[in-house]
């Protein structure tokens, strides 16, 4: 049962996992061809940070369109939801999430927020500043990845309902296959009526998409980079960080920005905690993340393949970015 104002941290990612993950990540995509990373190992306390002011970016516009989306359309869904428990999945900083608080809270039915990042520095930030700005919410964070450790998240209360907001066009981070997984994970957590809030950004135009991920002042290279920072401490590796350079491109036939990092020279880097040597050839990239950005027909095709229902649609004039409020059926 939920008390009110009370603080929970599950940590269902120890460092022992994620340095299991880690080493098989590194030793499966650094072998591969092309050599890739899954982007999850961006979000240490840096990498956090650093996305924190891709957030801030002039070029960056998910998020303020999004948060733009969630400031007209909060009222409408606290008032029809009528959960208790908002439950967030890659919940970062949880900056645009006090809208849905607030508007919760407003209608009157708000008692829980259940945070979920891989990132635990972010978690702990997040919630030390939710809980002073909403000392009667029972707050339970979990560390983990949402990718596997769905099934543990705290469930219903009885009577209750829950609803879980999956925002930030994160979803576009993961590939088709996982994607479609992901989701029918997420569907098979809920019950029939809870809800899913889900942002994803749409298929716009190149000048407007590309240099979201490739900004003027350079943060979104120094966050693309920071994968390597993470590898060199956690795993002993020696790249020289900065003879990579970021490349950000809008891969036409995916429909997603593909983010890499090139080799600026032949390299020979060394993962001495996987003893295990890696060459690079000057110009070969390592594909750090890719951004899929979505067709409103191909949202409503992969959602109601995992059994969720369209109840409403917010996109903004400029065709952006949409919020969705789904129906678990
Ligand atoms: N929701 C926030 C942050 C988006 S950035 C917003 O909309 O602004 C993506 C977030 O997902 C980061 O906080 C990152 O740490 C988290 N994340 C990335 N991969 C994850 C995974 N596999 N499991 C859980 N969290 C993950
Ligand atoms: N979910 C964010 C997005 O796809 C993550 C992100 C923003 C990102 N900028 C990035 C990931 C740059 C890697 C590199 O918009």
């Amino acid at each position: 049962m939920t008390t009110p104002g009370t603080m929970q941290l599950d940590v269902h990612l120890t460092d022992a996992d994620a340095e299991a993950a880690l080493r098989s990540d590194v030793r499966h995509g650094l072998t591969a061809r092309p050599k890739e990373l899954p982007p999850k190992w961006f979000y240490d306390a840096r990498g956090s940070a650093l996305f924190e002011k891709i957030t801030e970016l002039p070029e960056y516009y998910p998020f303020r369109t999004e948060r733009a989306l969630l400031t007209d359309s909060v009222a409408d869904i606290a008032r029809s939801s009528g959960a208790d428990t908002v439950v967030e999945l890659g919940s970062g900083s949880s900056t645009k999430t006090r809208l849905l608080l607030d508007a919760f809270t407003a209608a009157g039915t708000l008692r829980r927020y259940v945070p979920q990042d891989v990132s635990e520095s972010a978690l702990r930030g997040a919630m030390d500043e939710l809980h002073e700005a909403y000392p009667g919410l029972a707050l339970h964070g979990v560390v983990g990845d949402f990718t596997r450790d769905l099934h543990r998240l705290p469930g219903a209360d009885p009577g209750g309902k829950r609803m879980i907001a999956f925002l930030g066009g994160t979803i576009g981070n993961l590939l088709p296959g996982p994607r479609q997984e992901f989701l029918g994970h997420v569907r098979d957590v809920l019950e029939p009526g809870e809800q899913l809030l889900l942002g994803t950004g749409l298929v716009t135009d190149r000048e407007v998409m590309v240099p979201a991920y490739d900004d003027a002042a350079g943060v979104t290279a120094e966050f693309n980079r920071n994968v390597l920072v993470v590898l060199n401490r956690e795993l002993g590796a020696d790249f020289d960080v900065d003879a990579f350079t970021h490349v950000a491109c809008w891969d036409e036939a995916n429909e997603w920005i593909e983010m890499r990092l090139r080799a600026s020279r032949d390299m020979r880097v060394r993962v001495s905690a996987l003893d295990l040597d890696v060459g690079f050839l000057a110009g070969e990239d390592l594909v750090t993340e890719v951004s899929a950005k979505f067709r409103t027909e191909v949202i409503d095709e992969f959602v109601a393949a995992a059994g969720f229902e369209p109840t409403r649609r917010w996109i903004d004039p400029d065709h952006r970015f949409a919020l969705s409020l789904l129906t678990a059926i």
